[in-house]
């Protein structure tokens, strides 16, 4: 990858670009709006959010004022939890296209999994919505779809289905790799998204991390944005301040060395948002 327009191929050949925008935590309104014409200027064309955020109307008008073509952006926006189910997707997509005012989305995902520990059900509720992901792709309204937030045991069953998940978007940075989940996705031609790749910041002052961040004269925003790559794991930074937005931006120009890869990878877990898929439903 060598330009934020790089793109990582999905399984049913639709592009999306290496670096994603996200939005999780960005407050609706000018803040939104701004940060996004402000990323779409510094080269971003990939942006993410979901309708659990707030944002999506901000998100919408950001898209509209920004100086680049609709055709140019890939955005994604996820179904939440609330939402679940067959019918309820349908319509929860409909909203998210309203407030988002698209006539397509290039990729939607089921937020997070229903898993055993709340519903008994959980496996066929997840494939209710997964049917109606898939009704919603095949006619043409969403690029490609995927998950969030899926463990290997969430994705099992939905493997077994005609249309299979593209993306799967879990918390992804140093010292929270998820290999089992990444492994999997690499296995089933799942491309894995990284939300947090800075862990909401709780990386920033981790001391490893600084010593490597000033071998290559960058900051531990920047190492981490291109772990994530060297990983192979499509990073989605999040920022309002227009400083680290381009900051972020500049991953390109510098390539972590194999053994300063290998140290990162090795990373114990240190901090991270401690949300287990599992055993956390909102
Ligand atoms: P802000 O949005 O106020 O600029 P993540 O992408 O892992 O969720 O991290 C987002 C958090 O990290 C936000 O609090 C954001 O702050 C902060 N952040 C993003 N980029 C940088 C950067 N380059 N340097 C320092 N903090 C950053």
């Amino acid at each position: 990858m060598k330009t934020l327009t790089d793109t990582f191929k999905l399984s049913n050949g639709y592009e999306i670009p290496c670096v994603g925008f996200g939005t999780w935590q960005t407050p609706s309104g000018e803040v939104c709006i701004d940060s996004i014409v402000k990323a779409v200027e510094c080269g971003y064309r990939h942006i993410d959010t979901a309708a659990v955020y707030g944002n999506e109307k901000s998100v919408g008008d950001a898209i509209k004022s920004c100086q680049v073509k609709r055709e140019e952006l890939f955005i994604t926006s996820k179904v939440w939890n609330s939402e679940r189910g067959y019918e309820t997707t349908l319509a929860a997509f409909e909203k998210t296209m309203s407030d988002l005012k698209l006539d397509y989305l290039d990729l939607y995902l089921i937020h997070w999994p229903a898993s055993a520990y709340r519903f008994e059900n959980w496996e066929e509720i997840n494939l209710n919505t997964w049917r109606a992901m898939t009704e919603l792709y095949k006619s043409g309204r969403i690029k490609a779809i995927g998950v969030s937030n899926f463990l290997p045991h969430h994705m099992d069953a939905l493997m077994k289905t005609e249309i299979k998940p593209m993306v799967n978007q879990i918390e992804y940075h140093p010292g929270q790799t998820q290999n089992e989940t990444v492994e999997y996705c690499k296995r089933n031609g799942i491309v894995v998204e990284a939300w947090s790749p800075l862990g909401t910041g709780r990386m920033l002052t981790n001391e490893t991390l600084i010593e490597i961040a000033k071998k290559y004269n960058v900051s531990v925003a920047q190492l981490c944005i291109r772990f994530c790559l060297q990983n192979g794991v499509l990073p989605l930074p999040k920022s309002v301040t227009p400083s680290r937005i381009k900051e972020n931006a500049d991953v390109f120009s510098f390539e972590i060395s194999a053994a300063d890869m290998a140290e990162i990878n090795a990373m114990e877990y240190f901090a991270g948002s401690g949300l287990d898929p599992d055993t956390e439903d909102f």
